[in-house]
């Protein structure tokens, strides 16, 4: 029998959701006083609506590459799904992007109102750290505390939010390539690398392999974000799943509005052989991964 990767992804996707789903419950965890229901309910939304789950599952395929895939990996892929959620529902809020539509449902500030979105985001983000510092990540503290912190770096001032910090900056402004791909590496990038990267740390696999897909991870960070500003470009809010066609009159600053769709194109097939060379040493235990590092070039939602 041949092996189903389509198969193989839904089970991974159904068990990372299994997890999100304990995650979000509405009952307290010990230490915590109550949970409102209101702001569960928009966490759920915001967590718990069809995303695509790459990232978890990226941490997921890193860590079985070197043997490990057990429930406290799954952990850890979901506190890093539980921050990218966050940075989706802040970056939807009309003082950001202003958009109504995400995994093709209302977004959270549609669903329910602005200021409950905001401390849906707050709270998704908080609980990403309750979930990592869980015992099952990994045995030996040092690691879940060094899985912590480049979490919280990938995330913080100096990733994810400094990256839409330039984002936001870059509107209606002339900006170079170097310019874009900073804000690129760190908006986007810098979770896609977080996933890669961690994934090696909790199967303890050797520095140097660390180093391979950390960088394996920056590679499908800056694809990911061109398939998705091409998808700004090309394709339909109903196959997005959110609005199109909004990045060029935003003035936002993506390398697909300075180079154009043609040279993107051919700048991701060069990304996905860069990709495919640095598995290349893993062999067919490796297929996986390379396949989802072709999803990610070619994605269509
Ligand atoms: C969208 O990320 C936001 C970007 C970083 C460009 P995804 O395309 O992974 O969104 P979901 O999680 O599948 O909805
Ligand atoms: C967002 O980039 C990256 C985040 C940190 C959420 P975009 O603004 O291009 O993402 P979409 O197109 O709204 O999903
Ligand atoms: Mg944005
Ligand atoms: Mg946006
Ligand atoms: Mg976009």
């Amino acid at each position: 029998m041949t092996f189903d990767l389509k198969q193989h992804l839904a089970a991974r996707t159904e068990s990372v959701e299994a997890v999100l789903d304990r995650a979000l419950s509405g009952t307290a965890s010990h230490g915590e006083t109550a949970r409102p229901p209101r702001l569960v309910a928009a966490m759920r939304h915001g967590a718990l609506n069809g995303g695509k789950r790459l990232r978890p599952i990226l941490v997921w395929e890193t860590a079985s590459l070197f043997g490990r895939s057990d429930d406290g990996v799954v952990r850890a892929a979901c506190a890093l799904e539980l921050i990218h959620c966050y940075s989706l529902v802040h970056d939807d809020l009309p003082a950001m992007d202003d958009d109504d539509l995400r995994r093709g449902q209302p977004t959270v500030h549609k669903a329910f109102d602005e200021a409950t979105a905001i401390l849906a985001g707050d709270a998704l983000l908080t609980l990403a750290f309750d979930v990592i510092a869980e015992d099952a990540v990994h045995h030996d503290a040092a690691i879940r505390l060094r899985l912590s912190r480049d979490l919280a770096r990938a995330a913080g001032v100096g990733g994810m939010a400094g990256g839409q910090m330039l984002d936001l900056e870059s509107e209606h402004r002339p900006r170079t390539e170097a310019d874009i791909r900073l804000l690129q590496s760190m908006k986007t990038g810098a979770l896609l690398r977080y996933a890669c990267r961690a994934g090696a740390l909790l199967a303890d696999a050797p520095t140097a392999d660390v180093d391979r897909l950390t960088r394996f991870g920056e590679v499908i960070g800056l694809a990911f974000q061109l398939a998705d500003d091409l998808l700004d470009v090309e394709a339909s809010p109903e196959a997005a799943g959110k609005a199109t066609g909004k990045d060029a009159d935003a003035g936002k600053a993506t390398l697909v509005g300075l180079w154009g769709v043609e040279k993107t194109r051919g700048e991701l097939a060069c990304l996905r052989e860069e990709a495919a060379a640095l598995l290349a040493p893993y062999g067919d235990r490796a297929d996986i991964l390379g396949a989802l590092a072709g999803f990610i070039v070619s994605r269509t939602s």
